[in-house]
């Protein structure tokens, strides 16, 4: 089985990477894990063209086909989210919009294997927990529209850097025993 462990910040040493980096090293023993970072990939934004709701297909043709070649190969994917305003940040979002021909609200849709299961990871600096459930909400939202089937949520305040990580490793491994 394979684990797909997405990092949603377009930072690779923040906190973020170093939440993928504990999520991956826990899911090891179980599942052929790969980490990707949202920013590994160049891609443009969507255009609201809506071809796709037609074609299913998109008019560019960039590196979304890659990540989404990962989302194939995955059984499982857990995304890790910081709050960016208080929701996922651009980069991602960006990507999210690029798979709307993926999104089963319109016929004919590009479609990835059936049977995934998806885990959403939020963090953020301030303390309250409704700001993580709204970014969860995102990415769960996502989830739903490409039937991948959505298995469980963390979220965890009052983290800003990498070393802010180092208290909640436990935290995380309970989480990651789940999946
Ligand atoms: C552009 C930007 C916007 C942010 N907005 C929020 C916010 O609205 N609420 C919050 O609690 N933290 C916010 N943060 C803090 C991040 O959620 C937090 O520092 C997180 O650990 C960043 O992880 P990263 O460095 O891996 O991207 C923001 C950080 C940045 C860079």
């Amino acid at each position: 089985m394979n684990a797909l462990v997405i990092n949603c910040s377009p930072v690779r040493t923040g906190a973020t990477a170093e939440i993928v980096r504990l999520v991956s090293e826990q899911l090891s023993p179980k599942y052929s894990t790969k980490t990707v970072c949202i920013d590994d990939y160049g891609f443009g934004f969507c255009k609201g063209c809506r071809s796709c709701h037609t074609t299913a297909q998109c008019v560019q043709h960039d590196e979304v086909d890659l990540l989404m070649s990962e989302f194939e190969w995955a059984d499982v994917i857990v995304s890790v989210s910081p709050s960016y305003w208080a929701d996922i940040p651009g980069q991602f979002k960006a990507f999210i919009d690029r798979c709307t021909p993926w999104c089963n609200t319109h016929e004919p849709h590009a479609c990835i294997s059936p049977g995934k299961k998806g885990y959403a990871i939020a963090l953020r600096t301030g303390p309250s927990m409704k700001e993580c459930e709204k970014v969860t909400g995102s990415i769960e939202h996502f989830y739903g529209h490409l039937e991948i089937e959505c298995c469980g949520r963390l979220g965890l305040c009052s983290v800003e850097f990498k070393e802010s990580v180092k208290d909640r490793e436990a935290e995380i491994a309970d989480f990651c025993r789940q999946i």
